[in-house]
């Protein structure tokens, strides 16, 4: 009796932090061609992180891909198509997955997943020292120089590190109190 009580306390306590984790989270792939194919030139993005149409886009113009050549071969184009195909944002059941799609218009298909707006919001405050002038991170597209986890899905605050000024939370911290220093 005592020991389901302190379970249940410290279920209620807890759970909370779980499902805030929940939404910082995607299905991790693990689909190995998929990473051989398409994580060569940058990291294997998750299916849930693009809606369908826009991987079906994005699969059928690889040939001219963001001024690269990432030209398949028929069979292995089809395959990972249908692997994003069924677990893009609008088929997964990833939190984070739910909360973009909510904020795309319906007649809207970004090419990028940089441009979902959820994101793009998200991403907004990082000055441009930190991403595209820094040389070990290029552009926001290389999700994993910065999102240190985020092979494993995790997309979480405590592990955001960015190249060059260390880990994102104390450095938000450091440049509020030098404000207030002016
Ligand atoms: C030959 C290199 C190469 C290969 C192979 C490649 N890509 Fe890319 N991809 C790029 C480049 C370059 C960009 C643009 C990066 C930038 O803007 O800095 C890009 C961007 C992307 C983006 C947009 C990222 C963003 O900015 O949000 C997606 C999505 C993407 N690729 C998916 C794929 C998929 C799926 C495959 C496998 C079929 C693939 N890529 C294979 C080079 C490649
Ligand atoms: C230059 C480093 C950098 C790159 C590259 C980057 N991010 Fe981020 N990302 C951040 C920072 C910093 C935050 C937190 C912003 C804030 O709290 O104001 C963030 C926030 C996020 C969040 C929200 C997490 C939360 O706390 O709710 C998600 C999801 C995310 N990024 C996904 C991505 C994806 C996917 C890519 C690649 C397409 C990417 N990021 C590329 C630095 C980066």
């Amino acid at each position: 009796m005592k020991k389901s009580l302190t379970l249940t306390v410290a279920l209620l306590i807890y759970l909370p932090y779980l499902a805030a984790d929940d939404n910082e989270r995607v299905t991790p792939v693990r689909n190995e061609q998929y990473k051989e194919e398409c994580g060569s030139c940058h990291f294997a993005y998750q299916p849930s992180l693009l809606p369908s149409r826009s991987w079906q886009r994005l699969m059928t113009q690889l040939e001219d891909h963001f001024g690269e050549n990432a030209e398949l071969e028929a069979n292995t184009q089809k395959t990972l198509t249908d692997y994003l195909i069924s677990r893009s944002a609008n088929s997964s059941r990833d939190k984070l997955a739910t909360k973009m799609m909510r904020r795309l218009a319906k007649n809207k298909i970004p090419l990028r997943i940089t441009e979902m707006p959820y994101l793009k919001h998200e991403h907004d405050k990082i000055p441009d020292k930190m991403v595209t002038q820094n040389t070990e991170v290029k552009s926001l597209s290389y999700c994993d120089k910065c999102h240190t986890q985020a092979e494993s899905g995790s997309y979480l605050e405590k592990d955001i590190r960015i190249p060059g000024y260390g880990q994102w939370e104390e450095k938000a911290e450091r440049e509020e109190s030098e404000k207030d220093d002016d």
